[in-house]
């Protein structure tokens, strides 16, 4: 699978699954857009992928500001002519008891989690549809299926991008533009350090996946790799479970 010539916009690039995934685009030939609030992290990791003779510039955005995000991915689409892959990756995982959630900060998990994802989409959109080809790949989460305590917000927000992944497959299909969304299992990176007993959290994982070892971050990159490949031209508005075998819908 070859991504020649592709732009690629990733947000929240340089996580514990982005970073994987920036990495393994880049090699397959795409100029990777790496937007994250870390700069420090951001710099390096685009400094990584041009040591490596690849193609990847850092894009310093915070998407908990809408109109921040608009204007630089509106630059980013005119300045490149267009971006071809979107990956909608960010995200925040405030974890406590729901009566503690104000609605101020439930708010701002939708607004980081799906809403700049919707203004990211609606930048780049419109380029997608001149050049009749495109891909959006939003990234939701096993805790969607069997909802997950202590994260209200973001398991709400983690539905909301499988609607807006069918309603946008529906809508964008007549364009040549794909709109998939991949929910990944229990990966160790920093997402995990929520949970007060990492071993125990481990152990938990293992019992319930089919496949007895911990996912890798390369897991979901080549996933994504995938969905922004014309291999998968023939899927749109679909969930893949990237979870070992625990979830099996
Ligand atoms: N790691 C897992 O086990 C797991 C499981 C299910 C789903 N996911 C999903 O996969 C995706 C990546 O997860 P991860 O483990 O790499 O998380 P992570 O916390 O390591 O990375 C999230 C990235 O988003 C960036 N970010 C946060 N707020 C931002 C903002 N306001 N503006 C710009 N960037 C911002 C962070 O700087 C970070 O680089 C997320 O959507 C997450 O919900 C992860």
């Amino acid at each position: 699978m070859n991504l020649n010539n592709k732009n690629v916009l990733i947000t929240g690039a340089t996580g514990g699954l982005g970073c994987d995934t920036v990495r393994v685009l880049a090699r397959a030939g795409a100029n990777v857009f790496i937007l994250d609030i870390n700069e420090t992290a951001g710099q390096a990791l685009a400094a990584e992928i041009k040591a490596n003779n690849c193609k990847a510039e850092f894009v310093l955005c915070d998407l908990a500001d809408l109109d921040e995000t608009r204007q630089r991915v509106s630059n980013l689409t005119e300045q490149c002519s267009g971006i071809d892959v979107l990956i909608n990756n960010a995200a925040i995982y405030p974890s406590k008891d729901l009566l503690e959630f104000s609605i101020d900060e439930y708010k701002k998990v939708q607004t980081v989690n799906v809403e700049a994802g919707i203004v990211c989409t609606n930048a780049v959109v419109p380029q997608m549809m001149e050049k009749q080809w495109g891909r959006i790949i939003n990234i939701s989460s096993i805790t969607f299926y069997g909802g997950w305590a202590k994260l209200m917000p973001y398991v709400v927000s983690k539905a909301s991008l499988v609607g807006l992944t069918r309603a946008l497959a529906r809508e964008l299909g007549e364009h040549g533009i794909t709109v998939n969304a991949i929910a990944p299992g229990a990966f160790p990176t920093d997402a995990e350090k929520i949970h007060p007993d990492p071993e125990g959290y481990k152990q938990f994982v293992l019992e319930h996946q089919s496949l007895k070892r911990r996912g890798h971050a390369r897991d979901i990159a080549n996933t994504v790799l995938f969905f922004a490949s014309d291999d998968s031209s023939f899927i749109t508005g679909q969930l893949l479970n990237v979870d070992g075998g625990w979830v099996m819908q």
